[in-house]
């Protein structure tokens, strides 16, 4: 009985395996000699640059300080590391033996020449979206590099996630190899946009999360809704992006031609390649078309505060808790307090509390703004200690606004009148009596 049922159960795992194998076969596509650079046409190649800047080839087949295009580039997955092949035209460690049609079929479909999976590291589930001219262009562009030879590295995946036999699977679950088509559904600019969104420039790759699998989730909901990438984190691009200005066609195109704008800051980390080594290579009016494409998917953008609203909340709690700006306050966050800032019971010594000195209440407010102007020289006060000077750094209203909001805020004297002209009077002085030495 015991025996029967181990057979039975061997006899599963055989079946299962011999399923996932003929599941898996793929055949080889017969190597080619590597074509000659003059078979392509300058415009092919020219065309095939500008792609493959949008799909960022060059950024993960680049290893740092290492030959482009040549491989070698680490990349992180949950599961291991995988490294990027060598997709220059050497004969024996490139692709420079492979056909157009292995190449299509590696970026359609994820599969090597050789017939093995590849990993979906390699974004195929993105650029099976590629139409078949751009992928001409694309094979033009990396068959008329310099060969470089640099033999692959074997992923540092434990087996038996290393077996490539098991991508076959992967693919079953969840790779939808759509037959390439146009994505339609807006203007013919919206459509250029997700065309490249989608396809090669696969914003989705690092924008969208993924499932334990590694695969991207798929549902309205999950798809754009924000992921941690390489350590950063990509933030949502549809509606659950907190952005307090909303996003905007002009915004992104500024954002996505330039790698800042004043409203919602720099493309730093992965994001940084992905504008100046990718999307640089496009002209603006693709760059505008992925704008497009994105405002919509921002969708409810409109919902939100005016972008001018939204815009005067952010300054005036950045310029002090909502409450109305005071000039003077800021200036003493930002160039005072870090050395005058006390939290115990006693100040330091090497810390003065501004509001026990008399310069702050005395009936002439000349001491302070000499202070706050030429500062106290290591040789002139506290031994190991000094103040710097600000006569560079801020002007007179600057000076006059900070003296005038240290006296409201730390005594109960009257106000300093005309402290404008008295600190222009005191820098000219100092000034003079400097130059006559
Ligand atoms: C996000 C990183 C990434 C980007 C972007 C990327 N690749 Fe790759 N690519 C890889 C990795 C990793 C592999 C190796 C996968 C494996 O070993 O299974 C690979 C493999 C390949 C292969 C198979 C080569 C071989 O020897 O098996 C080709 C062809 C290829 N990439 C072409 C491209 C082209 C063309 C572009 C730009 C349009 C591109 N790749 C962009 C990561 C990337
Ligand atoms: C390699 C991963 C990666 C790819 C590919 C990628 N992004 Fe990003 N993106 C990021 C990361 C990480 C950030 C956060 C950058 C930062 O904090 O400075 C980001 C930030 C952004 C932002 C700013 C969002 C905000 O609210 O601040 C926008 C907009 C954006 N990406 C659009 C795109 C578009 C459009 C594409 C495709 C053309 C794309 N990204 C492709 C990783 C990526
Ligand atoms: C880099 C640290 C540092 C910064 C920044 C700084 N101070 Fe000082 N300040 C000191 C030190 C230390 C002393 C004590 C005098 C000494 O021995 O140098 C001092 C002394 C003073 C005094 C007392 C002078 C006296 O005669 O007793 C005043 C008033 C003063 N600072 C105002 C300011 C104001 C206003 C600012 C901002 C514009 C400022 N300080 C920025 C370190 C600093």
């Amino acid at each position: 009985m015991i025996k029967r049922m181990v057979l039975g159960l061997l006899g599963l795992i055989a079946a299962a395996v011999v399923g996932l194998l003929i599941l898996a076969y793929r055949p080889a596509i017969d190597p080619i000699e590597p074509p000659s650079a003059t078979t392509f046409s300058p415009a092919l190649v020219a065309q095939g640059e500008v792609l493959a800047g949008a799909g960022y080839c060059a950024t993960c087949h680049t290893a740092k300080g290492g030959a482009a295009y040549a491989g070698g580039y680490a990349m992180k997955t949950g599961f291991g590391t995988i490294y990027s092949t060598n997709i220059t035209p050497d004969a024996a460690t490139g692709i420079g033996r492979w056909s157009e049609e292995a190449f299509r079929r590696a970026m359609r479909q994820g599969v090597a020449r050789d017939g093995s999976h590849l990993f979906p590291a390699f974004p195929y589930q993105h650029f099976n979206q590629v139409g078949d001219d751009d992928l001409k262009a694309l094979y033009a562009y990396l068959m008329t590099r310099e060969p470089v030879a640099a033999p692959p590295r074997e992923p540092d995946i434990p087996f038996p996630l290393n077996r490539r036999v098991l991508q076959a699977g992967w693919k079953l679950l969840f790779f939808r190899n759509d037959a390439y088509g146009p994505i339609t559904g807006g203007t013919p600019e919206w459509n250029r946009g997700a065309y490249l969104a989608e396809g090669l420039s696969h914003c989705s790759a690092c924008h969208s999360p993924r499932n334990g699998l590694g695969a991207e989730k798929t549902g309205a909901d999950e798809r754009y809704a924000g992921a941690a990438i390489d350590d950063w984190y990509a933030p949502p691009l549809n509606a659950a992006n907190r952005a307090p200005v909303a996003w905007t066609k002009d915004e992104l195109f500024a954002y996505l031609r330039t790698g800042a704008t004043a409203l919602h800051g720099v493309a730093a980390g992965p994001m940084s390649p992905v504008v100046h080594d990718g999307l640089s290579k496009l002209p603006d009016a693709d760059v505008m078309a992925i704008a497009t494409y994105f405002a919509d998917r921002f969708g409810a953008a409109g919902e939100r505060a005016a972008p001018d609203a939204a815009l005067a909340k952010v300054l005036a709690a950045s310029a002090g808790g909502g409450g109305p700006v005071d000039h003077g306050a800021n200036l003493y966050d930002a160039a005072c307090a870090s050395c005058h800032y006390n939290s115990g019971p006693m100040p330091l010594l090497v810390r003065p509390e501004l509001g026990l000195n008399s310069a702050l209440t005395a009936a002439d407010p000349s001491s302070l703004i000499q202070v706050i102007l030429h500062g106290v020289a290591v040789d002139e006060g506290l031994p190991g200690a000094m103040m710097p000077g600000f006569a560079q750094s801020l002007s007179d209203t600057d000076i006059a606004q900070l003296a005038s909001w240290l006296r409201r805020s730390r005594t109960d004297q009257p106000p300093w009148p005309d402290l404008d002209r008295q600190v222009a009077v005191l820098r000219t002085q100092s000034e003079s009596s400097r130059s006559t030495h």
